[in-house]
């Protein structure tokens, strides 16, 4: 056997994969029952059980939220065997308790992980996010523009009209305007009620999913899960923190942030080659849901790495136990 750091790196994937899976697979009892806090504490449990039988040296950096506020897989907490390389680890359990629990499309298991001190660190706020997929130009959106100059810009390098742009948002209040203003534009509008993770990824494969570019304000630890995505899958993402109050910027410090209007290219969430593992929970468009036959659930994972850029999906069947 090589004792080679790519030979650990690509025998690692394959080890994520088994934990978005396994977490997936914990969940799948909770689809469309109503209770969001029982599937993803179902998920959480799997997560941490099969990530700390990995041959790592991990720190959880984006997790189920601060040491005081979450028993398990909290930011900072220490994952894996303690043997191995020294890694940070981004995960969300269940990206769409709400999702999960209504049966409805695109819940996510989520984790990613990339050499330590790679991936930012960030609290628990708001993100501005904005996203399209490979092939453009750099900076042919940015976050400095209007919502309808991003759909101006992005029909122009694309060749189409404004008309035949379709931008992903999340359906809240606080985007009323910026639904309004895309509207304006002429482009088509994809309201998701949850899960921007898979909202970001949609961009990457717009020839499938029908999405151009996601625009609006979510979570920032998903924000980096999406980068993270974005960096295997190919694709721009810019995001910018939002602080609404002394709290949330205190949370900032204690992540080390100090410039609280940076604006973070996809490459500066995620500043190092990263293994990125979803599996799905309840079917979307990038990876189906976990299906339920009587005596088996069979799942499905994609595992990416952007070192190589390589995009694997892997079904996997098991007996329910
Ligand atoms: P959960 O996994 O906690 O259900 O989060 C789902 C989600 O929709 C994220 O994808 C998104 O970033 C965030 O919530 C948006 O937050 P809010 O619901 O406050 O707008």
């Amino acid at each position: 056997m090589s004792d080679s750091p790519l030979f650990h790196d690509r025998l690692l994937s394959l080890g994520l994969a088994r934990v978005s899976e396994a977490a997936a697979l914990e969940s799948a009892a909770w689809i469309g029952r109503g209770d969001e806090k029982a599937a993803d504490q179902a998920a959480v449990n799997a997560m941490r059980n099969q990530l700390n039988m990995l041959d790592i040296k991990g720190v959880v950096v984006i997790g189920e939220g601060e040491r005081d506020e979450a028993p398990m897989l909290f930011i900072g907490e220490e994952v894996g065997t303690g043997n191995g390389p020294a890694v940070d680890i981004a995960l969300d359990p269940l990206e769409g308790t709400t999702l999960t629990a209504k049966d409805m499309p695109n819940a996510l298991t989520v984790i990613a992980m990339a050499p330590r001190g790679t991936l930012l660190h960030a609290p628990d706020v708001y993100m501005d996010k904005l996203a399209i997929g490979p092939g453009y130009a750099v900076d042919t959106v940015t976050l400095a523009m209007t919502p309808a100059e991003r759909v101006h810009a992005l029909a122009k390098a694309k060749g189409c009209e404004a008309g035949d742009i379709t931008v992903c948002i999340l359906e809240r209040p606080r985007h009323e305007d910026l639904i309004a203003e895309v509207r304006s534009t002429g482009a088509s509008i994809r309201l998701i009620t949850d899960g921007d993770v898979a909202g970001v990824m949609h961009c990457a494969e717009a020839a499938i999913t029908g999405i151009d570019m996601y625009m609006g304000s979510g979570g920032a630890p998903e924000g980096v899960l999406a980068a993270a995505a974005l960096k295997c899958m190919g694709g721009q993402m810019y995001g910018r923190l939002m602080f609404r109050n002394d709290d949330e910027r205190g949370r900032a410090a204690k992540a080390g942030i100090t410039d609280l209007d940076r604006i973070y290219t996809r490459d500066e969430l995620v500043t190092a080659d990263v293994i990125f593992s979803a599996t799905g929970v309840t079917t979307g468009n990038i990876v189906h849901g976990i299906k339920r036959e009587p005596g088996w659930l069979t799942t499905e994972t994609i595992l990416m790495r952007s070192k190589t850029g390589s995009v694997r999906r892997m079904s996997y069947r098991t007996p329910v136990k």
